[in-house]
């Protein structure tokens, strides 16, 4: 699939990783790009650097993300791309409150179902469409540092599997899924057993993963080979990932 010519909405498009991809598709050509996030004036900077419409959208509130899919087919006439993209890193261990796990369902879980609700619907009326997740590793392995975040991750690749099995193959679906990504989200996971991937090297990813149609779309091959490791000895998988975390706590190597 070509991004060229095509009409595209990003939320969480104001920062990090959804800013990246607005920049991106905008420069590869696409027709319209439109830049939703609950931060108006960050979307609003976005949309102005890449000549896209920028749109204030709560993904968790579902008169929003409505208005958001009409008002986008009103004014371009349909939409190719949906970039379920907007999340929240925030949480902690097992003391983590009620209120972040919420956060993180309603952001991160209902964030791209309620969208799905809206879009895949269209895609469908128009016999084509691309409705693409940004989960994360954290959600193929079980990222260790904070169980409202990973629990959240794999129920979004859950959201984006249910999908492509009922939507696929009219409609394609896609689940992004990097570790550490080199955005303001970062901050929220502290010390990580991976180096930062750049915004860039993500969205390098993401570009080739959408013209190969892959249902994961991996920046780096770590998550991958463990996801695969874990498929074969899941025993082995967490024995490994128990000294990680060990090597990460202070005091211990
Ligand atoms: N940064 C990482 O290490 C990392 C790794 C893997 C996956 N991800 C995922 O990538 C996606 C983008 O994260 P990022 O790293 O660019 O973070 P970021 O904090 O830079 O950007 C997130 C954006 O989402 C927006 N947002 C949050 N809640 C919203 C809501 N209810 N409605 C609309 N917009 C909302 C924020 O305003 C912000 O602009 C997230 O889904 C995140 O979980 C991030």
């Amino acid at each position: 699939m070509d991004i060229s010519g095509k009409n595209i909405i990003v939320t969480g498009g104001a920062s990090g990783i959804g800013k990246g991809m607005c920049e991106r598709f905008a420069s590869l050509g696409a027709a319209n790009v439109v830049v939703a996030d609950r931060d108006l004036d960050g979307a609003t900077a976005v949309a102005e650097a890449i000549g896209g419409a920028a749109r204030m959208c709560d993904v968790t509130d579902d008169a929003s993300v409505a208005a958001l899919v009409a008002d986008t087919i009103a004014d371009v006439g349909h939409i190719d791309f949906f970039f379920a993209n907007a999340g929240v890193g925030a949480g902690g261990g097992v003391d983590v409150s009620d209120e972040l796990w919420d956060l993180s369902w309603q952001v991160n879980v209902m964030g791209p179902a309620i969208a799905a609700r809206h879009v895949i619907p269209h895609m469908e009326s128009q016999g084509q469409g691309t409705f693409v997740v940004t989960a994360s590793a954290a959600g193929l392995t079980t990222g260790p540092v904070s169980f409202n975040y990973a629990v959240s991750k794999h129920a979004a690749i859950g959201v984006a599997e249910w999908l492509a099995i009922n939507h696929g193959p009219a409609i394609t679906v896609q689940a992004i899924c990097p570790t550490i990504v080199d955005t303001p989200m970062a901050a929220d996971f502290g010390e990580v057993m991976f180096q930062a991937l750049s915004v860039d090297d993500v969205v390098d990813s993401v570009v080739a993963g959408i013209e190969a149609g892959t249902f994961i779309i991996a920046p780096n091959e770590q998550p991958m080979a463990m996801f695969q490791a874990k498929a074969s000895d899941w025993d082995g998988f967490l024995g490994n990932l128990q000294k990680m975390v060990a090597s990460m706590k202070p005091g211990e190597s």
